[in-house]
């Protein structure tokens, strides 16, 4: 920990709620004041280290709620660590994580926290929380969802899809749900019928349909729009919030829209991938659309607006980036002559903010409903708001400086995330972290990785900030 005082100076202070040009003066690893730049009180201040931050943006960290670092998936693992996949986060401008621990099939979910806790301690550039993934619900881990939330595990993610992985049935699903409510819990739905799913995945294989466009086809938005609706019913029978990850088609964002419009306590997430990208990249030709697998699955380009809408209207809370990477080479091969054996998920944890950013000068969002979706809302949702997601006295010193009109292409040659490919390559963005704080510590400092593997801290959550 800094035991220094670092004074920001001159940026406009974008927070969910307010843009001013202020200074910001850091002690001890917190935000200790904000005051209008130029004003006596501003000019008063003395400090260790100061960052000149005029004509650029000072934000908020990121915060990532869905990644899935070291995951294993479909014979193979994620290919970022704790230590490679939060040092790319900070290039990005995320400053906090919450990944998934996973209970596996046979095993407690204790077994699944310790498990993630040995692969993330000591080896994380930020700060890092847990959800669990309940990938096998019955009595004994029903009974220990209530010491998780207690420890600050406070959310728990279900699979309506994976059968024989990480799926629960509806009864399952009804008892997790059940217990959530009683113990403050959120339950997290990969909404999906998984069932009906794996029905056509045979039929489209039998038929000779196995390249990584059949993938997006089989996944129909009319089945993530039956899970999602099945979810907020349970939900509702169970007296539970629900927060549905992963939202990309439109039919399902409608099922949410109804929920929310009859008052109920129902969140959704997308991700960038949903926003930016579409079945015209799974079907690129040449098995390049096994880079764009994942699932819930990227739709035709006419659900962008649609979610981009929710965005704007509060239907959708939260950007996440569901960050899952694979390699082309070796690992995305799996599934050559069968779609059904690609390993699922993005790369993308470092791209979020930028992407995000770039919404911005597109005119999809505001500058402070970027920080709001980004940053703000996820950190409340999750337990960890006002330490994460603002920028206020008491808070931690997680601060961005960004500089909002660099010129930067994504691609693999200048990516830090570990894996062999971007899903955006090519794709011209404007704005760019410039130097990032974390706990008051310059990370990256002007474009250079100052951070230490191991600086990150292990952060219990609170429950979600939405209920009451
Ligand atoms: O394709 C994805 N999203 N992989 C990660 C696992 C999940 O369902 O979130
Ligand atoms: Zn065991
Ligand atoms: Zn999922
Ligand atoms: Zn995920």
């Amino acid at each position: 920990m800094s035991s220094t005082r670092t004074l920001i100076q001159g940026g406009l202070v974008i927070t969910a709620a307010d843009e001013i040009h202020a200074d910001v003066l850091i002690e001890d690893g917190r935000v200790a004041a904000i005051a209008a730049h130029g004003s006596a009180v501003a000019d008063s201040w003395t400090a260790d280290r100061t960052v000149d931050a005029a004509n650029r943006y000072v934000i908020p960290g990121g915060v990532d709620v869905h990644t899935h670092m070291e995951l294993p998936f479909g014979g193979t693992f994620a290919s970022d660590t704790f230590e490679t996949g939060t040092r790319a986060a900070a290039w990005g401008g995320t400053t906090t994580i919450v990944d998934f621990a996973v209970q596996s099939v046979g095993h407690s979910a204790r077994e699944g926290l310790d498990a993630w806790h040995a692969k993330a301690d000591g080896n994380c550039a930020i700060d890092y929380a847990f959800h669990m993934i309940l990938s096998d619900v019955n009595s004994s881990s029903l009974r220990e969802m209530d010491r998780l939330v207690e420890e600050g595990v406070t959310s728990f993610k279900l699979f309506m899809a994976y059968p024989g992985v990480f799926y629960s049935d509806d009864g399952q699903i009804l008892r997790a749900m059940q217990r959530s409510a009683g113990n403050g819990g959120l339950i997290m739905m990969h909404a999906e019928n998984g069932i009906a799913i794996d029905v056509l995945v045979e039929q489209a294989l039998a038929e000779g349909r196995t390249d990584p466009r059949y993938h997006g086809e089989v996944r129909k938005a009319l089945l993530e729009a039956e899970a999602t609706h099945r979810a907020i019913q349970l939900a509702r029978v169970a007296g539970a919030p629900l927060y549905v990850v992963h939202v990309s088609a439109e039919e399902a964002l409608a099922e949410l829209v109804v929920a929310r419009d009859k008052g109920l306590p129902v969140f959704g997430e997308t991700c960038p991938q949903y926003l930016f990208l579409s079945t015209d990249n799974l079907a690129e030709p040449g098995f390049e659309g096994a880079k764009y697998v994942c699932s819930t699955p990227l739709r035709p380009k006419e659900h962008h607006a649609a979610l981009w809408r929710g965005l704007r209207t509060n239907d959708l809370q939260v950007v996440s980036t569901d960050h899952c990477p694979f390699c082309f080479t070796g690992q995305k091969d799996l599934g050559r002559g069968d779609f059904s054996k690609i390993p699922n998920g993005l790369p993308g944890v470092e791209n979020r903010m930028d992407l995000l950013h770039q919404a911005v000068i597109d005119g999809h969002i505001t500058r402070r409903r970027w920080i709001e979706i980004a940053c703000a809302t996820p950190a409340r949702m999750f337990g960890l708001y006002p330490k994460k997601g603002t920028i206020a006295p008491g808070a931690d010193a997680d601060i961005v400086i960004y500089d909002p009109h660099a010129e930067q292409t994504l691609g693999v040659e200048t990516q830090h995330m570990n894996v062999d490919y971007s899903a955006y390559e090519g794709r011209s963005v404007t704005g760019q972290v410039e130097t990032v704080l974390s706990r008051g510590e310059a990370i990256i400092d002007r474009r250079e990785f100052t951070g230490r593997i191991g600086h990150g801290q292990y952060t219990p959550r609170g429950t979600c900030q939405y209920l009451g």
